[in-house]
């Protein structure tokens, strides 16, 4: 049997944020991993944790976050413990992350020959590459995610750049300096479709050549089906079922995944669905049993005192839920 590598793994990850002195306890014991050149998506509705959970793995929480418990192991060591120069490393080296709002990721003021040189100096810095060989990485790295005329693009600056091209200049830097994982939050969706659409294409391709690992955030279950080969469907701040992407789709087992099946493939920020009274619950004072516990419609009371732990099926599928665990 071929062995399972993962480069990545999140365990029993909890983060809170404190605002004007009252904590609100967003992620609560997210688990999740992922396998070397293969993508996993995570999908849940707006303020269910996705761009919290990818922060955490970057490591750049914003100020008033905190890590509460939890390990994020990167090839096997726990980034939340590293010391600074190998956090670096891991930083330039190991993920990088493409934005939902392109013109948030690269410098303003700095020319992309530029921005692609910081980069690349830092990873390759132990083989001592020229300048030269340097932009030879980034030309080429430019003409993997179809961008012709390198030369045009590396003159310039990111505003004479369209959104979806500053795109995928963050994913060739990312290519360019060889980084093992790309962190993709909503790539595309401050773009127009067709565009949203290459963007995803590229990301695809990348993967089935064995060039990236991908961790897909999303609302859309659509994105979801055409990129990832694994899944992890997010419940306000916890993660209620995982395993392969045709599996899930095609037995969910957590309520909750079964009532965004039958909703619009793509979620709005508007909540769910018709089909799913109820909002996220206030992360100030969570639910203290299953998070989804007060909108499910299978609720006992052992969902609204207890909480229910990750319990397998079978082939990687698992769910955090009674009442598929009793077999109800
Ligand atoms: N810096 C912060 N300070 C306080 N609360 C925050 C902060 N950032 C996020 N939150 C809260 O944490 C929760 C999760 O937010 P997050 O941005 O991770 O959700 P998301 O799943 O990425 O949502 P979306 O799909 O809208 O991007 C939300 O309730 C949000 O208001
Ligand atoms: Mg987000």
């Amino acid at each position: 049997m071929e062995e399972k590598t993962n480069v990545l793994e999140v365990r029993d990850l909890s983060v809170s944020y404190t605002v004007a002195n009252v904590k609100t306890h967003v992620l609560e014991n997210v688990n999740f991993s992922v396998e070397k050149g293969k993508s996993v998506g995570i999908v849940g509705e707006s303020g269910c944790g996705k761009t919290t959970t990818m922060r955490a793995i970057l490591n750049v929480l914003p100020s008033n976050g905190t890590v509460e418990s939890g390990e994020i192991l990167y090839n096997g060591e726990n980034i939340l413990n590293m010391p600074n120069n190998k956090l670096q490393d891991y930083r330039q080296k190991g993920a990088g992350m493409i934005f939902q709002d392109p013109s948030s990721a690269l410098n303003p003021v700095i020319s992309i020959r530029n921005q692609f040189l910081e980069a690349l100096k830092y990873a390759h810095k132990d083989k001592k590459l020229t300048k030269a060989q340097l932009l030879e990485k980034a030309a080429k790295a430019l003409e993997q995610v179809s961008l012709a005329d390198p030369d045009r693009i590396l003159n310039s600056y990111p505003f004479q750049l369209s959104g979806g091209m500053r795109q995928r200049v963050c994913i060739a830097i990312t290519l360019a300096a060889e980084r093992q994982i790309l962190l993709a939050d909503e790539p595309g969706t401050a773009l127009d479709v067709t565009i949203q659409d290459q963007i995803l294409r590229l990301i695809k391709s990348l993967v089935e050549a064995g060039e990236l690992s991908v961790i897909m955030v999303t609302h859309s279950l659509g994105v979801i089906r055409q990129v990832t080969t694994a899944v992890n469907i997010m419940y306000a701040g916890t993660i209620v079922e995982g395993g392969d992407t045709k599996e899930v789709f095609g037995h969910p087992m957590h309520p909750y995944t079964q009532a965004l099946m039958d909703c619009l493939p793509k979620l709005t920020g508007n909540g769910i669905a018709k089909g799913i009274p109820g909002r996220i619950p206030d992360y100030s004072s969570p639910p203290g049993g299953c998070r989804f516990a007060p909108r499910c419609p299978y609720v006992t009371d052992r969902c609204l005192n207890e909480k229910p732990v990750p319990h397998e099926t079978g082939g990687g599928h698992w769910t955090s839920c009674f009442k598929a665990e009793e077999g109800r």
